[in-house]
Parts: C-alpha cells; sequence; structure tokens
C-alpha cells in the first residue's frame, strides 16, 4: 500500500481483558507462629519480624489444590455473574497440581461442568497467577476466547519440611481466581514476564518425574530448598526492574497507581517495592500477615480480598506483581 492510500476499513478498536468478578478461598486450619513454636526452634518475634507472617492457613488431609481452586473458581463466577457454561478458557497457575496429570485444570473444569474449553496449568512457581493471567489475556484480546477462569491454587504446605524452621514458617495454602471478559472499553493494560533458570537451585524442589523420585534419599526432593536472603536480594532487585519496565511502557507516573497488589511472600520485599513506587503502605494490599506465602495464591487472594473489602473502586489503576521460583517474575497493569 503507497503511503497516500486509504486503508478499506478502519483498524478494529481494541479490545481489552477485563476482571469481571474475583473470588477466593482459605482452608479452615489456622497454624499460628505461636503453634509452629511448639515443634520447631522458632519464635513469633523472629518470623513476625523478619517476614511480616503471624499466621498460614493449611489444607485439611484429602483436601487438595483443585479442591481450593474449585471453590475461588466459584466465588468468583457468580460475582461475574458468569455461569460454566460460558466459559470459554480455564488457566490455573499452580507448582502443586493434584496430581501430574491430567492437570489440576482439567480437574475443576469438570467439577465446574465447564466441559468442552481448552483447560490447562501454569507452573511458574509463585509468579503463576500473573503468567496465568498474561496468557489469558493473549487469548481475550486476540479474539480467542470471550470469557476466561484464572485461578491460582496451591497446598503448599503439603511439601514443606516442618523440621526445617528456615522455610516452614512462611508457607500456607490458599487459591484465589478471577473471571476475565472481552471488553471494549478497559481492563489489563500490559504484563510484563520473565524468567531466570540459571538460578534454579537458589529456589526449588528438586523432586520430578524425569530425574527420578530419589525414593532412597528420604525428603532428598519433597521438600522446598531456598537460599533465603539470596532470593529475598534477587527478588527485590527484579521486582524494581519490573514495576519501572511496566510504567515505562504504558507512560504512566507512579503516582498515578492507586493500588499495589504484591505477591506476598515477605512484609520487607513489598515495602521495597512501595517505597520504590513512592507509595504509602495504606495503598498496598497486604495479606502476608494472616497468609504466609500462598505462592500462585497470593496474588488473586490479595486482589479478591481488596475488592471485597471496597478498597479496590471499579476504574482505578492497579498494579500487580509476582516474583518466585525458576526464578519467574512478572507483572500486570490493568484499569480495575
Ligand atoms: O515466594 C518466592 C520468593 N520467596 C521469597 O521472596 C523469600 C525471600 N527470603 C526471605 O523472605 C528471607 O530471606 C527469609 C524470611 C527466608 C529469611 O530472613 P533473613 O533475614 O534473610 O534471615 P537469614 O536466612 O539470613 O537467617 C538469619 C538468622 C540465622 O541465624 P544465624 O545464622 O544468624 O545464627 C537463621 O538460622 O535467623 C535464623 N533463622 C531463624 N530463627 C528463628 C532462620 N529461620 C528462623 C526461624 N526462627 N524460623
Amino acid at each position: 500500500m503507497s503511503e497516500s492510500a486509504t486503508p478499506a476499513t478502519a483498524p478494529a478498536p481494541r479490545i481489552y481483558a477485563r476482571i469481571a468478578g474475583t473470588g477466593s478461598y482459605l482452608p479452615a486450619k489456622v497454624l499460628t507462629n505461636a503453634d509452629l513454636a511448639e515443634f520447631v526452634d522458632t519464635s513469633d518475634e523472629w518470623i513476625a519480624s523478619r517476614t511480616g507472617i503471624r499466621q498460614r492457613h493449611i489444607a485439611a488431609e484429602g483436601e487438595t489444590t483443585g479442591d481450593l481452586a474449585y471453590h475461588a473458581a466459584v466465588r468468583a463466577m457468580e460475582a461475574a455473574g458468569v455461569d460454566a457454561s460460558e466459559l470459554d478458557l480455564i488457566i490455573l497457575g499452580t507448582t502443586t497440581p493434584d496430581i501430574i496429570f491430567p492437570s489440576t485444570a482439567c480437574l475443576v473444569q469438570h467439577r465446574l461442568g465447564a466441559n468442552g474449553c481448552p483447560a490447562f496449568d501454569v507452573n511458574a512457581a509463585c509468579s503463576g497467577f500473573v503468567y496465568a493471567l498474561s496468557v489469558a489475556e493473549k487469548f481475550i484480546t486476540s479474539g480467542a476466547a470471550k470469557t476466561a477462569l484464572v485461578i491460582g491454587a496451591e497446598t503448599l504446605t503439603r511439601m514443606v519440611d516442618w523440621s526445617e524452621r528456615t522455610t516452614c514458617v512462611l508457607f500456607g495454602d490458599g487459591a484465589g481466581a478471577v473471571v476475565l471478559k472481552a471488553d471494549a472499553e478497559t481492563g489489563i493494560l500490559s504484563t510484563h514476564l520473565h524468567a531466570d533458570g540459571g538460578k534454579k537451585e537458589l529456589l526449588w524442589n528438586p523432586v520430578g518425574v524425569s530425574v527420578g523420585f530419589k525414593e532412597n534419599e528420604k525428603n532428598a526432593g519433597l521438600r522446598i530448598n531456598m537460599a533465603g536472603s539470596e532470593v529475598f536480594k534477587a527478588a527485590v532487585k527484579a521486582l524494581d526492574a519490573i514495576v519501572e519496565e511496566t510504567l515505562e511502557a504504558n507512560g504512566v507516573d507512579r503516582h498515578d497507581i492507586d493500588w499495589l497488589i504484591p505477591h506476598q511472600a515477605n512484609l520487607r520485599i513489598i515495602e521495597a517495592t512501595a517505597k520504590r513506587l513512592d507509595m504509602p503502605m495504606e495503598r498496598v494490599i497486604v495479606t502476608v500477615d494472616r497468609h504466609g506465602n500462598t505462592s500462585s495464591g497470593s496474588v488473586p487472594l490479595a486482589l479478591d480480598e481488596a475488592v471485597r473489602s471496597g478498597r479496590v473502586q471499579r476504574g482505578q489503576l492497579v498494579l500487580l506483581e509476582a516474583f518466585g521460583g525458576g526464578f519467574t517474575w512478572g507483572s500486570a497493569l490493568l484499569r480495575y
């Protein structure tokens, strides 16, 4: 086409993926720092001052990631006014699937009665929900899906070594979900994903199918291994960078962000990102004190709490971010 030629048709208007409803679910059992101190050499003072965590929820025996995901999904669909038959995509972020296969997304799909639509898991450790959200957003903006269910769900305490104080105090179980709908007005403005597989041994669970289950090494691969302070430094650095990347990509000033909804691993990491954004903590959603680190569950749990408590309002600018094993990290900027 020459420069002066007029296109035969006007460009199609942009389609956004907009959050139509949120939901979450936490198992009933609560384990406080004082409870932990009864069987591992730790204290409420140490855990609270180093992490901000005061308690976490623990899945009951027999209660699976898929169960938590299902309950969160039902609540998100109710909030969105969406029936299972309307779903044309289900993506579930998790690193603790019910079984190796089928995916937990397929198990949840069947239980919801949403059979027929594509359903799959995304394993990006603690960034799982942000990764899943980003993939679903691409389906919607490309026109491949109109209504998508995105879930982050974990039963991380299933692979915690309860005698290892450096990790067992950190994690909890829970799930959050959103229903995304195609919208002509506004929604997710951009998502940004990164990974660095070279750092895998700083935060990992080396049990596996293909590498073998290491049956002879008791607990060798059945627990989360983490080099805490190195992960801490890497998280702060990566989140600083991705926050800048997200603002720049959208031409948004950091003071324009209404709410920061970060991954809930450590209050000190959250405070570092808030400082970078020059945001008072009143505009940061914090659940780590009550939920601990629920990995993929943490961001959608915090989002649902923020929406249901009336803090996050329609039209506000919200920044989601996460960092986890892989390393993986990601962000999403959205107009709620
Ligand atoms: O979600 C995925 C991303 N994960 C993260 O972002 C987690 C990042 N890391 C962290 O949050 C922090 O590094 C931790 C909370 C895991 C650890 O905090 P820290 O300030 O980095 O402590 P540290 O590992 O340097 O340990 C300091 C001391 C050690 O004792 P010594 O060697 O100084 O005598 C530990 O043995 O604290 C000791 N310690 C504990 N003491 C009581 C470690 N865990 C405990 C505990 N209770 N639970």
